[in-house]
């Protein structure tokens, strides 16, 4: 059972979702976390898989759950997502994900995802551990005419492309993390578990 955070953008919403994650969007309910603490949510705070079903996330929508006490992003990204990420190569530090050793091995390389138009980022600043906010607009005023979509981080400035790739010199030098997960089926993923090709998480 997971808790969702849907945020489109720099609107948020939170809602206590399991299943459905259709209910994003229009059930829209502010609800302490502890409200939810049952044995079950406690085994998942201890660090137990959370299983994710994505199959109603829009293109261009993030969710976030909770795993191991850190919140985890997952984007569905669409085709003008994707292809930003070829934009962005040049001006990001570390572009094929070589540097970056919080990752499984599948994230090493441009999209960073098992699937393409999944993106799955543990959503902490890998500078000193603000959180970033979505920003998937191109080019808005404050982030200038270069911006391609990702996420900004405001503590410091640093800047992230829609694979969770910083751009060079900025105060965070690392990529944003990609937790281990894996998909138990075509829509379901589970975070906290790697494909059996990768070994036990
Ligand atoms: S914590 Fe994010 S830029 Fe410093």
């Amino acid at each position: 059972m997971a808790e969702h955070v849907v945020d489109t953008g720099r609107r948020k919403m939170l809602t206590v979702s399991t299943s459905v994650v259709g209910a994003v969007g229009t059930a829209v309910a502010i609800w302490p976390f502890i409200s939810t603490m049952n044995p079950s949510a406690r085994a998942l705070a201890a660090g137990a898989p959370v299983e994710v079903d994505v199959s109603k996330l829009e293109p261009g929508q993030k969710i976030q759950v909770e795993w191991r006490r850190l919140p985890v992003w997952i984007v569905r990204r669409s085709e003008e997502m994707i292809s930003s990420l070829s934009d962005t190569d040049a001006r990001v530090r570390d572009p094929n994900s070589e540097i970056a050793t919080m990752q499984p091995a599948f994230a090493q390389n441009q999209i960073r995802a098992i699937k393409p138009e999944i993106l799955v980022l543990v959503g902490i600043c890998t500078h000193l551990g603000c959180s970033p906010t979505f920003r998937p607009e191109i080019a808005p005023e404050d982030l200038g005419p270069d911006w391609r979509g990702g996420f900004y981080c405001p503590c410091h400035g640093s800047r992230f492309d829609l694979a969770g790739r910083v751009y060079k010199n900025n105060p965070a030098i690392n990529n944003l993390e990609v937790p281990p997960y894996k998909y138990l089926s075509e829509n379901v993923l589970v975070i906290g578990e790697l494909p059996e090709e990768e070994g036990a998480a």
